[in-house]
């Protein structure tokens, strides 16, 4: 898992403290979303087949894939451009790692990763013994693999036929900048997989996200216009010094000319310094909503490593994202939890 430094003296900016005061919001409770993060990946591995069919059958609204790209130019659904924390690619091809001890996905081809087993994922010092999260499926049991973009599409929109559902779909291009380095544009490669499946306009039920600014506006400005593509586009941002304009005055302006919402980390939104009592919220929402962009934060999660201190209860966590701060959706790795609590989906 990506560890991100916390640079939260430099962020403070505009904080207010409110207790149960209910804010505007740009979406009716009605128009909120669920995003399943990963997939239903508080209940099975991340990323898999079935971990994306059980978020589905969760009730989630937007299904999320992480993207990145293999040897052959093939696009598979995995959260890190590396293999070695949720697959046994160390004792399946010995040798393959680069001198930095890591197994790249951009070094094996899609039939060697279709080969690997899938696992929860684990902490890579332990060599496949130690969970991230010890309280889910357990490590090295049934069999999973890494499947493409494609056939996760063609499984959500496969669904949607057989239920009647409109699920959406909610791709991360990771890494752009990595991918450009090594020969790959896999943004417009993301984009061609999209078009080929029908996602082409705003009104498509798709968000294309990325951390990554630069290749943002690329996407925005020169892809999508020679594609003949407009969808929508949103901002991932980081709780570091690198996003740190993002959130001072002006700078959601300036996002706002190629996005249509953002995904910021929930420490940019409520301090993780905040108390049951009192809650330090940052005007980020307010400002984002005022420039006319969606608020989708990450990740709510309910294992209690994970929890913020000042939430007794994961439906009090999302009480105070969807209705004391306004956001418009969540990423989650339970996305049953929070469809009950946002559309009171029966259990
Ligand atoms: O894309 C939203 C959220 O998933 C970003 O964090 O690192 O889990 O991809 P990450
Ligand atoms: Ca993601």
């Amino acid at each position: 898992m990506k560890q991100r430094k916390t640079s939260w003296s430099t962020l403070i900016f505009g904080w207010v403290i409110i207790t149960s005061i209910a804010t505007t919001s740009a979406a009716l409770a009605s128009d909120k979303v669920v995003v399943a993060h990963r997939g239903a990946s508080g209940y099975l591995p991340e990323h898999t087949i079935a971990a994306k069919a059980m978020a589905y059958a969760m009730g989630a609204d937007y299904i999320e894939q992480d993207i990145v790209m293999t040897m052959d130019n093939q696009l598979v659904v995995l959260h890190d451009h590396h293999l070695d924390q949720v697959t046994n690619v160390q004792e399946t091809f010995p040798g393959r790692q680069r001198s930095d001890g890591r197994y790249y996905v951009i070094d094996f081809t899609l039939e060697e990763i279709q080969s690997l087993r899938v696992t929860e994922r684990y902490n890579i010092a332990s060599h496949g013994k130690k969970a991230i999260f010890a309280d889910r499926f357990p490590i090295n049991k049934s069999r999973f693999s890494v499947h493409t973009l494609a056939e996760e599409i063609e499984l959500i929109q496969g669904l949607n036929k057989s239920t009647g559902g409109n699920v959406g779909i909610y791709p991360e291009i990771k890494s752009p900048q990595f991918h450009l380095d090594e020969g790959k544009d896999i943004s417009e490669a993301v984009l061609k997989t999209l078009k080929a499946y029908g996602y082409t306009d705003k009104t498509d039920k798709v968000f294309l996200q990325t951390f990554d600014y630069s290749d943002l506006k690329r996407i925005h400005d020169t892809l999508m216009p020679a594609l003949g593509m407009q969808v929508k586009l949103v901002q991932l941002m980081e709780n570091n010094k690198a996003y740190q304009w993002m959130v001072a005055e002006g700078g959601i302006d300036t996002v706002a000319k190629y996005a249509d919402g953002i995904g910021p980390d929930i420490n940019l939104i409520v301090s993780p310094f905040s108390k049951p009592e009192f809650l330090f919220t940052s005007s980020l929402v307010a400002n984002a909503h005022a420039a006319g962009l969606a608020v989708h934060p990450y990740t709510f999660r309910k294992d209690s490593i994970a929890m913020p201190a000042y939430a007794e209860s994961f439906e009090i966590l999302l009480d105070i994202f969807f209705n004391q701060v306004g956001v418009d959706g969540v990423f989650t790795d339970f996305p049953d939890k929070a469809a009950i609590f946002l559309h009171n989906t029966p259990e």
